[in-house]
């Protein structure tokens, strides 16, 4: 692929003996959505974190934007994580804060600008996202899916050139699933960002990425569009995109388990 934005090569990743990822390489290309998918506990935030340089490979490598992470001194890393944005899972708001401030809080972490710069760049990004007039509601008072979008704000208010979102649907119903999908699309192709989603919920993917890679087993065992993984033979892939219980994949208590404590 030329220039994708998010090169990952043969990147290994160990915790204590337990091999994590092992041999996982992806290109991510400028301008898309694609999902990251695979069952609990297999490695999926991990990613997230390797890319935006929270952690480092043990063997191979992360380049963002043409950057070895890994390589990166502490100033360089601080300037390439500006230039993502991260929507954790739940969307994580400041409870004690109000949209507003919620939205505001990158901007006053690290910039400069006026309050008169805030005010604007705040307020159109509430507009962005269809929440023009909630910036002084708490938290509480917003949907699940009010949340969502407030949360995205937040993330691209630093106007960066990549989003990360970690599981963005869960515990939404599926009127407002759809919606914060229909969200990430428009913001992804309005604001020319690249955007690598976390999840789990096979038809939202199908309906919102261009491309998947799917994880089983520390490796990554398959990669396409959405429409060619759903007619994958691979007996593991066709049990993940199917949603069948049988299969190689054994989505056991246990495994969950360990996949909810790891988040
Ligand atoms: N802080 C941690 N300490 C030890 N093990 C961890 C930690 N975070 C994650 N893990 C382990 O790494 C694996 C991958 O976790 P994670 O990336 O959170 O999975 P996923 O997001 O796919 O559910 C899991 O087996 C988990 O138990
Ligand atoms: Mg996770």
């Amino acid at each position: 692929m030329q220039d994708p934005i998010i090169r990952i090569s043969n990147l290994v990743y160990r915790r204590g003996i337990n091999i994590i990822l092992d041999n996982v390489s992806m290109d991510i290309k400028r301008g898309s959505i694609v999902a990251i998918m695979g069952p609990s506990g297999v490695g999926k935030t991990t990613i997230l974190r390797l890319i935006s340089g929270q952690l480092y490979p043990n063997r191979g490598s992360v380049e963002v934007n043409g950057k070895l992470i890994s390589g990166l001194s502490r100033q360089d890393l601080y300037e390439c994580r500006k230039e993502i944005g991260v929507l954790l899972q739940n969307g994580a708001l400041f409870t004690d804060l109000t949209v507003f401030e919620n939205v505001a809080t990158p901007l006053r972490e690290h910039t400069d600008l006026s309050e008169d710069e805030i005010q604007e760049r705040v307020i159109d990004k509430l507009n962005s996202v269809g929440l023009a007039s909630t910036g002084d509601l708490m938290p509480h008072k917003l949907s699940g899916g009010m949340a969502r979008r407030v949360a995205l704000a937040r993330a691209v208010i630093m106007n960066p050139k990549i989003v990360l979102f970690d599981e963005p649907m869960t515990g939404l119903d599926p009127i407002a699933m759809s919606s914060v999908g229909r969200l990430i699309r428009e913001t992804n192709d309005q604001l020319g960002l690249t955007s690598v989603i976390v999840t789990h919920n096979v038809e939202q993917m199908k309906k919102l990425v261009d491309y998947c890679f799917i994880l089983a087993f520390a490796k990554l065992i398959a990669e396409g569009s959405p429409q060619a993984l759903m007619h994958s033979r691979d007996p593991a892939v066709d049990q993940f995109m199917n949603g069948r219980v049988e299969g190689p994949i054994s989505f056991s208590l246990q495994n969950e388990a360990l996949g909810a404590n790891a988040r």
